[in-house]
């Protein structure tokens, strides 16, 4: 078939390994898609910065974000934060592209924006790569279980924060280096306070949240707390209890003055060792999900790093080019409830 053109919005940690994976695995890609994947530019602040780590054409880099998003049809945007990631995706799909982002702190924010505008305009939007990273959880959760009725999602979806609690317990290391190691890594945010302080949790939580219980939940309605307030002693006294601290992100569907609601909270919490989710090491991420019919489902594997988070951004991107090809849709959002979001605090 015809070239699917692919516009690249963003090239850092996790841009970079889209972009040589789009390269380097091009014949399978097009074989998968039944048409060539044709990457027609990378949208980045400095175009002319020499990024030997990117195997593609340097004319390919463009300041002019803008535009580029005109002449794709499908827009990868891997820039992360509100804006101007938001506009630039309105602006794709008003120009019939497809959407693949892998923005958590977007869609947990202002995801309903985002999903009216790609019914309006008729195009595909998918977000596997915002939660837990190379993990395949959204689609389990708003696909496969969409004829079950989920009662608890409960999990570790912060990786640069499950590497300090990991680092802190095993080797007593400090709090800032292991910060800093995490970072060095590629697992960290931009800015590690939206990792240390839950915010990167809590917009996780808020989308595992929206679709397991087909409701709207957004960052704000997060009950959070980050680790910044773990210290030594507190490792120290897990341990003599037989206990890790992880930091966990709990959805769960409550009754509260005797009708439906939903609860959805992150903070530190301690956890037996003999527990499944103690044994989720370093950048790892685990994702437990509670369903009527199902029973309990567990989820496992590289939530955050450059590779692992490229790779559920190029099952997005099969996906939607594939769409492109046939002329179909992908599963779109679900009608929603309107559950009221309770806040427990700490359980
Ligand atoms: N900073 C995030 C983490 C990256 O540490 O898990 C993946 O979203």
């Amino acid at each position: 078939g015809a070239p699917v053109r692919v516009a690249l919005l963003g090239c850092g940690v996790v841009g970079s390994s889209v972009a040589r994976l789009l390269t380097e695995h091009a014949d399978d890609l097009a074989a998968r898609v039944g048409a060539p994947l044709e990457l027609v530019g990378i949208a980045v602040r400095r175009p002319q910065r020499p990024r030997p780590d990117v195997p593609v054409d340097p004319s390919l880099f463009t300041a002019d974000a803008e535009e580029l998003v005109t002449r794709a049809d499908v827009v990868v945007e891997v820039i992360g934060g509100i804006d101007p990631a938001r506009g630039l995706i309105l602006r794709a799909m008003e120009h019939g592209a497809g959407v693949v982002s892998a923005n958590k702190a977007l869609v947990a924010e202002d995801g309903p924006t985002l999903f009216e505008a790609a019914a309006r305009n008729g195009v595909d939007l998918y977000y596997e790569a915002a939660v837990a990273g190379a993990i395949p959880i959204l689609r389990p959760v708003r696909e496969s279980l969409a004829g079950d009725r989920v009662r608890r999602v409960m999990g570790i979806v912060n990786g640069t924060t499950n590497f300090v609690l990991d680092k802190m317990d095993v080797s007593g290391a400090g709090f800032a280096e292991t910060v800093e190691e995490a970072q060095a890594l590629g697992y960290a945010e931009a800015d590690p306070t939206a990792d240390v302080e839950g915010f990167d949790a809590a917009a996780k939580a808020a989308i595992l949240a929206s679709l397991a219980f087909h409701t709207r939940v957004s960052s704000a309605h997060v009950h959070r707390e980050g680790i910044t307030e773990v210290s030594a002693a507190d490792i120290r006294a897990a341990r003599e209890n037989d206990c890790v601290v992880k930091l966990l992100a709990i959805c769960e569907r409550v009754t509260a003055s005797g009708s439906d609601a939903v609860s959805v909270r992150v903070h530190p919490a301690m956890v037996p060792r003999s527990h499944p989710l103690a044994s989720v090491r370093e950048a790892f991420n685990a994702v437990f999900v509670e369903a009527e019919a199902a029973g309990e489902l567990m989820f496992y594997g590289r939530g955050a790093g450059g590779d692992p988070t490229a790779s559920a951004v190029l099952g997005d991107l099969v996906a939607v080019a594939r769409q492109r090809v046939s002329g179909g849709h992908g599963p779109g959002e679900s009608a929603y409830a309107d559950l009221p979001v309770v806040d427990l605090g700490q359980a």
